[in-house]
């Protein structure tokens, strides 16, 4: 809907859409309905140089930007939310801030796997850290030459079929004194005490497992941890910096999904007739398509705009988190919109607009609440801390052993 890309941009658009259009389209059901990881779909979009877009040349990507990167994940979620999610997940967050502030082994070994098919996990929540993030209670002591991680996360992304791992825990020295925050990487099944405990039944986005995934003891060596540029003391501001890349993906998919909803009604009101007519001939449709093709527009300009503010760095957060609330809270309304013009048959599921209902739901959830987006937006406008937890609260770290 907006035409101010350049003719590469375009190409790529175009090549995204036929892949989305095309094999993406005809298994898209099918993975819903056997909620299998869609491997088939991460050979297809592998060799379409679609993963690992955005690593950097030097380590065998392409050195694409943000931008580059959403257009794809737009035509992908258009007609499969899964393979939206594998090019977020495969070119943003995790990856990027292994790209950003990982030393050259960790550059190199995450562009290895992610450009050989591997989805990385980002593993943050934890059931008593959700919004509360900075709350989260897994826990890396140093012992000696080693770090050794205790905790559980949950709602993982990938858990079970990812094989990087990327994890926030919070690091104590060899005293027992917290350091602060730092992300460490580590592979499944070649990392001891990383264990994938259960997947979760979701509503949508049946396609990929979300799991709850526990270290127990598990030892890592110090090139494990992904030093932040300013130090463990900043060292959850600058992973959530990297993270800002993410939630741009993440509305990008919601993004594709309202068009995706949008261009079968658009179709189908011009083919279904009632009364004598076809259906876009009655205002009260007519207006529904113009205010779904409105917010379209909008939800489109507000994630394109926050992907190019990160042009030399990371998306802006203020812009990351409006994009992201604007077009996560549109895209509900929009799948909606469709499918009851649908009629009837927008409530079956031989049609996606109900797979498209429930994956959808999602994106006012994952990756930051919109409500507590909200909260990063107010304070970046005001300038002003704002802070949410309540005076002398503490969370509850268990005692290293
Ligand atoms: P809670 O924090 O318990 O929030 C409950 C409600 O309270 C929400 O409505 C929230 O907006 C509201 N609320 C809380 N605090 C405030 C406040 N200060 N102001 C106003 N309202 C507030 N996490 C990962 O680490 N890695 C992943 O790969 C990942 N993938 C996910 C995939 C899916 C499909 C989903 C659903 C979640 C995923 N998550 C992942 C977790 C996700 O980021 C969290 O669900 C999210 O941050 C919210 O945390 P919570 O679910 O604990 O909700
Ligand atoms: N981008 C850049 N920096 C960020 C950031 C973002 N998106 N979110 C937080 N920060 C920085 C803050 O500026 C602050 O830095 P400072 O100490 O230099 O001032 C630091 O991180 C702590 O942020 P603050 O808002 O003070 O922390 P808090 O303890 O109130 O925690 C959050 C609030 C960040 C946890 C909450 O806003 C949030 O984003 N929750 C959702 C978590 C999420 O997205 N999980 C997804 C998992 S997939």
């Amino acid at each position: 809907m907006i035409t101010a890309l350049d003719k590469d941009r375009i190409r790529l658009r175009d090549q995204a859409r036929e892949l989305a259009q095309g094999p993406i389209r005809a298994r898209a059901a099918e993975v819903d309905r056997t909620e299998q990881y869609p491997w088939d779909h991460v050979d297809a979009m592998k060799d379409a140089g679609f993963l690992g877009m955005t690593i950097p040349k030097a380590y065998g990507g392409q050195s694409k930007d943000w931008l580059d990167a959403v257009l794809v994940i737009e035509e992908m979620a258009k007609t499969c939310s899964i393979a939206g999610r594998i090019a977020v997940e495969t070119n943003m967050g995790a990856v990027s801030a292994i790209m950003a502030y990982g030393s050259e082994e960790q550059r190199k070994l995450a562009a290895d796997m992610v450009l050989s098919g591997d989805k990385p996990a980002i593993c943050i929540t934890e059931p008593d850290a959700g919004s509360d993030a900075s709350g989260m209670t897994t826990r890396a002591d140093k012992r000696g030459n080693r770090y050794v991680l205790n905790g559980k996360k949950h709602w993982i992304t990938g858990g079970g079929v990812s094989r990087l791992h990327l994890i926030f825990a919070k690091i104590f020295d060899e005293q027992g004194n917290f350091e602060g925050v730092g992300g460490f990487l580590a592979i499944r099944d070649e990392t001891q005490g990383l264990e994938i405990v259960k997947r979760e039944p979701t509503m949508g986005l049946r396609g990929i497992p979300e799991a709850e995934v526990a270290f127990n003891d598990m030892e890592l060596p110090p090139s494990a941890l992904i030093m932040p540029p300013r130090g463990l003391k900043k060292g959850f501001a600058d992973l959530m910096t990297a993270y800002n890349s993410q939630r741009v993906g993440a509305g990008t998919v919601a993004l594709g999904i309202m068009e995706g909803a949008y261009e079968l009604a658009l179709d189908w009101t011009e083919e279904r007739e009632q009364f004598g007519r076809p259906i876009n001939e009655f205002q009260g449709v007519q207006w529904r398509l113009a205010d779904m093709s409105i917010r379209i527009a909008a939800a489109q300009a507000l994630i394109y705009k926050a992907a190019e503010s990160g042009k030399d760095g990371f998306p802006d957060k203020i812009m990351a988190a409006q994009a992201k609330i604007y077009t996560s809270e549109n895209a509900i309304q929009v799948v909606n919109e469709a499918l009851q013009l649908f009629g009837a048959r927008g409530y079956s599921r031989n049609l996606p607009l109900e797979r498209m209902a429930r994956d959808v739901r999602m994106f006012t959830i994952g990756g930051g609440t919109a409500e507590v987006l909200r909260n990063v937006v107010a304070s970046g406008l005001l300038g002003k801390k704002l802070p949410q937890t309540r005076d002398g609260y503490m969370p509850k770290i268990e005692a290293a052993e």
